[in-house]
């Protein structure tokens, strides 16, 4: 099914594309860091017939595409660039020359496929404009709210975005309604006590004991507090106390994560966080500091919106191209911050090739095959397309 598509997909833009894809593998930029990749987005850009192109939030991009009536309104499309602090092990050819810095969430994949399928819209002009946004700092969760601020979407209908999953094969889209990203919020917990003599723990308020049972009682938030069914996660990710054996010390300090998959079970974690570590201090005549910041809102598709991108997907693809998550997607992405303006939807394009073993991704080893570039700007482009018309009505 991807092959009927990547036949008739323009040879020349494939190869664009993947030797753009490649170039920005073998540059990686961490976010907010994106300079070198932003400037070569920029650059392919240039080469469209575009309304305007314009440097906003420090390396985001945006690029609007004329449409046919200038009168309609607008739809976007959103790819992200940023890349991790991981040494890559892929042994590609185009490798990370930035030892330490690599791409293995796929950005690299979502900056070619943007591009892709802004040529594609600058040579069939689509109903209305498609505002394209090139975001920096997804991983960081900044990239967004930052390309809101500056009013990237300001005036835009509707907003799509798409992530590369080696889960799923080339050739099939994930286009599904309900939750297809968590919250991702993160947690301090500082617990104080007294410090004394390791010999005399009576004579102090021990952190250590407390910050023991306080790790496993956060675990009963998920297990006792919610209906069994419903996704969410606590992890303690950090645990730090004390410098020496014969030492009580005064604090113990706990970090983490704390994700949900809807808006109130988010409210609960946090209100179940804070209580229990509350609780657990005052059993152990300590007292608990709970910070909790903020990231990521969970990432709901709307059924009316998402039909949108699964009748793209049947028309370039064919029906069976349509696959599921098999399980809740616990992951963050920042995303989630243009669906609490606009109405849009997020779906995930499957990159892995033929014969080839799936790595997850954030690992060392992630290297989604070249052929989901086309998939992505395609999909990207005809669902543009379907929602200037729908959003036009
Ligand atoms: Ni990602």
């Amino acid at each position: 099914m991807a092959n009927s598509l990547l036949q008739s997909f323009p040879k020349d833009l494939r190869h664009l594309l993947t030797e753009l894809r490649h170039d920005l593998h073998r540059h990686p930029e961490l976010s907010l860091q994106e300079v070198r990749t932003v400037e070569r987005l920029q650059s392919e850009l240039a080469k469209l017939d575009l309304d305007s192109l314009q440097r906003v939030a420090g390396t985001g991009l945006v690029a609007r595409i004329p449409g046919r009536n200038r009168e309609a309104k607008p739809v976007a499309i959103r790819g992200d660039m940023d890349a991790l602090p991981i040494l890559e092990e892929t042994g590609a050819a185009f490798a990370s020359v930035n030892d330490g810095v690599m791409h293995a969430c796929g950005h690299d994949m979502h900056a070619a496929w943007t591009v892709g399928a802004a040529h594609l819209l600058a040579t069939d002009r689509p109903l209305g404009d498609v505002v394209v946004l090139l975001q920096p700092a997804e991983e960081t969760a900044e990239g967004a709210p930052a390309m809101i601020h500056a009013g990237a979407i300001d005036g835009v209908a509707a907003i799509f975005g798409a992530h590369i999953d080696m889960r799923f094969e080339v050739g099939t889209v994930v286009a599904q309604s309900g939750n297809v990203a968590a919250s991702a919020d993160e947690f301090e917990i500082v617990l104080a006590g007294r410090g004394s003599h390791a010999a005399r723990p009576h004579e102090g308020n021990d952190p250590v004991v407390a910050a023991a049972t306080l790790i496993t009682s956060l675990q009963t938030i998920v297990s006792r507090r919610l209906a069994p069914g419903i996704p969410a996660v606590v992890t303690v990710g950090t645990v730090e106390a004390g410098t020496a054996t014969n030492v009580i010390p005064e604090n113990a300090r706990l970090t983490g994560t704390v994700r949900a998959a809807d808006q109130d079970t988010r409210e609960r974690l946090h209100t179940e966080l804070r209580r229990i570590a509350t609780g657990v201090a005052n059993t152990f005549s300590l007292t608990a500091h709970t910070n909790i910041k903020v990231g990521t809102p969970p990432l709901v598709n709307e059924p009316a919106v998402v039909g949108l991108a699964q009748t793209a997907v049947r028309s370039l693809l064919g029906d069976r191209a349509l696959a599921a998550l098999p399980v809740p997607n616990l992951g963050g992405e920042d995303f989630a911050f243009y669906l609490e303006k606009i109405p849009g939807c997020f779906i995930r394009i499957g990159g892995r090739g033929e014969d080839q073993e799936a790595a997850p991704a954030h690992s060392a080893k992630f290297l989604p095959d070249d052929g989901a570039i086309a998939v992505g700007a395609a999909v990207l482009a005809e669902l543009a397309r379907t929602a200037s018309v729908e959003f036009n009505r």
